[in-house]
């Protein structure tokens, strides 16, 4: 069958394809205008950030499945999948712990601003350590984690290693699947007045759009450290850039934007105490070469192989009957 990959994947992604049968086209102009021409006969469909738009979809008259490069899904119209009975595959085992590891890597930045001591120490200045800002630990410090799904339990995980005080705000997940992880459930209007740390793993929908905005940045502590590595909107932009010019917040720590790539004029980039990366938490070599083959595995199996499919792959199982 004819599968395309829409963005590049690790070359571990195409052997799976290629030793299932599966003959490959890599479309890397994503206009939905050249998107339609060159899916038109695709069964299947590897999707990295590219969005897809519903007419590329009604392009594809062959197509079964749209696998995601990655776990969130928001550059494809699910119920629209729903509607054309169209599989939506995700890489729900493959990139947890790397973004996971980002997260801790902001953290640490973040209090402790590790490049300052490193310019010092290369300065010749090592006798003035002592000027140095003040710098801090994570040990027993709360950290609030919104969204208990797969990253963020990864994170908590992570957190309760270096001793901290782990809560969670997930109406989804009970009280005791939190509490037999050693975290704390709590709910939101108790949770921001007590965090040190608060880390971002809800999904981006109607729900939680603008989730984290000017009210919640007037409960939060003023030494607060807050890290994005969801989806860009559920933190509100504006309202985190005037907390962190008021110095409302000690920083922030973001992977994601509403607008990406972001603007280059972005009154962000002008912060010094916000720490910006270009939405690459998952993007280690370990996570690219699982999510490659995880994913192309998906689409192969979903289309001739449904035995070996992991079914909690497919988002849409339910619906498709499956
Ligand atoms: N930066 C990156 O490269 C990167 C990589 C992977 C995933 N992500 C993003 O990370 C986020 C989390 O991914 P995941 O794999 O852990 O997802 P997941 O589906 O496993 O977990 C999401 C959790 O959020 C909870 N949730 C949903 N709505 C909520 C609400 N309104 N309030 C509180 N909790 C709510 C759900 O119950 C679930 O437990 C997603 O936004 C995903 O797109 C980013």
């Amino acid at each position: 069958m004819k599968i395309g990959l829409v963005g590049s994947i690790h070359e571990l992604g195409w052997e799976v394809l290629r030793s299932q049968g599966h003959s490959i086209i890599e479309v890397t102009d994503v206009s939905a205008n050249n998107l339609k021409k060159e899916l038109a006969d695709v069964s299947g469909i590897v999707l990295r950030t590219a969005q897809m738009p519903n007419e590329v979809i009604d392009a594809c008259p062959n197509l079964q499945i749209i696998a995601r490069h990655g776990v969130g899904y928001d550059n494809v119209d699910l119920n629209y999948l729903n509607k054309k009975k169209i599989a939506l595959g995700v890489t729900g085992t493959a990139n947890a712990v790397s973004v996971a590891e980002h997260v801790m890597t902001f953290f640490l930045q973040l209090t402790k601003n590790i490049h300052l001591s490193d310019e010092l120490t290369r300065k010749g200045m090592f006798q003035e350590k002592g000027n140095l800002p003040a710098f801090f630990e994570l040990y027993q410090k709360n950290v609030l984690i919104l969204g208990f799904g797969r990253i963020g339990q990864a994170v908590a995980k992570r957190c309760l290693g270096f001793e901290m005080n782990v809560y969670v705000y997930d109406p989804y997940v009970s009280k005791d699947t939190i509490e037999k992880m050693g975290c704390l459930s709590i709910s939101i209007e108790d949770s921001l007045k007590l965090a040190d740390f608060v880390s971002v793993h809800l999904p981006l929908n109607e729900e939680t759009r603008n989730f984290i905005n000017a009210k919640s940045f007037q409960e939060i502590k003023d030494s607060c450290v807050i890290v994005n590595t969801a989806r860009g909107g559920i933190i509100n932009e504006q309202d985190l850039y005037h907390a962190l010019k008021d110095k409302k917040l000690r920083a922030a720590g973001l992977d994601v934007y509403e607008q990406e790539p972001p603007p280059s004029d972005h009154p962000l980039f002008d912060l010094s105490n916000v720490l910006l990366t270009p939405h690459n938490a998952a993007l280690t070599l370990e996570c690219r070469m699982r999510m490659a083959v995880e994913v192309c595995e998906t689409v192969s199996f979903y289309l001739k192989n449904k035995e070996k499919l992991n079914l909690q792959n497919i988002i849409n199982r339910k619906e498709l009957g499956i």
